[in-house]
């Protein structure tokens, strides 16, 4: 869930400025929904930042349990540059943000951790480190150099130290002396030694295809990776709107793939089911996608026609962004979208767009026949007498709107075959089987 931060922002095209206890309220709805629908060994992911981290947490504590409380996770999100500059000597610049997770049951188990293991950021020279020049030959007949002849022999053009070492990990080794073969060793004849020299034996210590023996020396197989824990630090930031991912612009919060790719690959496997019910620019459900995971996106914003429905049939088309080349992305697949049948939904952007008194009377007809009614008004007095008729033009919409009953705003599933709303057989249908009804 990429829920709004509730930043308090006004520019946003989605709320965004919540009262605080009305942001926990609409959040403890819709987490009470997830969890009901979250698999027994599933996993929530929810990001947010500062605003509400700490009451977010409560929150979720509450719902889902504090034992089933996995992590909380503090993700690098941007770098100290831009606007939040002008700010730096009032308080710290914020570049992180958080995702707390929870699972339903306390014997929960990430799918697979692999994702975790970072190449590390820097690389210390040991003075022992060894550079294997022949490594596709038999290691009996392996020939070493320095790490530091290696720079200087097989180093690329424009290649960093770093870069080298993690190219050619497997050939890299630290060696570690073992005691006990050690005082072999000097036991040896000098040309016994000789013999020994430069020459690697097989030395399967613990089933691994790259523990060897040299001179008596274990070799220690360089690792170029450490295993990440719950601060993300890799190229997290926000992409922005210049070279947009999935091609469609969307500037409010939108994620970058690779992150929704990494909590993706470590909490599913795949065919199972995402669920992101603020879908936003449909990020999380492109990753899915092309990810072979099942996914269920939800947005409450027309956007969802121009930019995540028409992100989603790129990814189908084959789009080549974001993670694209990373999972060898084709192509292919389906989906289906869907919308709620609107009822009172229909006579509020009715209202909305109406533009004189006469449209006005036809809506408020139709409302009065149709429409679910605030159970405090009183609509059929209210509207005729004099004092309603003589409020401004954008009074009378907004009173109309409020006699609307907001829970009725798209028709209930049991009203389906009524036929005041006439639903068409296809539809019907659909519903029967998405909602599993024989
Ligand atoms: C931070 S954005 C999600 C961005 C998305 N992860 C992406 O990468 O594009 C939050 C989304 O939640 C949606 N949303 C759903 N219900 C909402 C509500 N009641 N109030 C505000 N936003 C809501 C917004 O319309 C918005 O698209």
């Amino acid at each position: 869930m990429d829920p709004p931060y509730n930043t308090g922002n006004d520019d946003f095209k989605y709320n965004d400025k919540f009262n605080h206890s009305t942001w926990l309220t609409f959040m403890k709805n819709r987490l009470e929904i997830a969890r009901e629908l979250l698999r027994d060994d599933g996993v929530i992911f929810v990001q947010c930042d500062d605003n509400e981290q700490a009451y977010l947490k409560v929150l979720m504590d509450e719902i889902f349990g504090r034992e089933n409380f996995v992590n909380c996770v503090a993700v690098k999100m941007s770098v100290a540059a831009g606007l939040k500059m002008s700010n730096k000597e009032r308080r710290m610049i914020k570049i992180k943000e958080y995702l707390l997770v929870y699972s339903k049951n306390k014997d929960f188990k990430f799918a697979n951790i692999d994702p975790l293991y970072v190449y590390k950021d820097k690389y210390e020279v040991e003075r022992s480190d060894k550079y294997i020049e022949n490594f596709d030959d038999d290691p009996l007949n392996w020939y070493f150099c320095s790490l530091h002849e290696a720079y200087n022999k097989y180093m690329l053009k424009n290649e960093t130290k770093l870069e080298f070492v993690n190219r050619n990990y497997k050939r890299i080794f630290n060696h570690v002396v073992n005691a006990s073969t050690k005082k072999n060793w000097e036991k040896l004849s000098d040309d016994d030694k000789q013999k020994y020299t430069n020459k690697v034996r097989y030395y399967n210590v613990d089933g691994s295809d790259y523990d060897y023996a040299y001179n008596d020396h274990v070799l220690i197989p360089y690792n170029p990776k450490i295993l990440e824990g719950d601060m993300w630090c890799g190229n997290f930031a926000i992409g922005g709107t210049k070279s947009p991912e999935g091609r469609v612009e969307f500037s409010n919060g939108k994620k970058p793939e690779i992150l929704i790719q990494r909590i993706i690959e470590i909490s599913t496997n795949e065919n199972d089911l995402v669920l992101d019910f603020f879908a936003g620019s449909g990020t999380t459900l492109a990753v899915a996608h092309k990810m072979k995971r099942r996914y269920i996106g939800i947005e409450q914003m027309d956007y969802i026609q121009n930019i995540t429905k028409e992100r989603l049939k790129k990814v189908i088309e084959g789009e080549q962004g974001g993670i694209s080349k990373a999972v060898e992305w084709q192509g292919g697949g389906n989906l289906v979208y869907c919308e709620l049948a609107s009822l009172n939904a229909k006579f509020i952007e009715q209202i909305e767009n109406c533009s004189n008194e006469n449209e006005l009377d036809n809506i408020y007809e139709a409302l009065r026949k149709l429409a679910f009614i605030d159970y405090r008004a009183d609509i059929q007095s209210d509207f005729k007498d004099l004092e309603f008729g003589a409020l401004s033009f954008e009074e009378k919409k907004r009173i109309l709107k409020k006699c609307l009953d907001r829970n009725m705003d798209y028709i209930p599933y049991a009203d389906i075959e009524d036929s005041e709303y006439k639903i068409d057989e296809q539809t019907r249908i659909l519903n029967k089987i998405f909602y599993k009804k024989s």
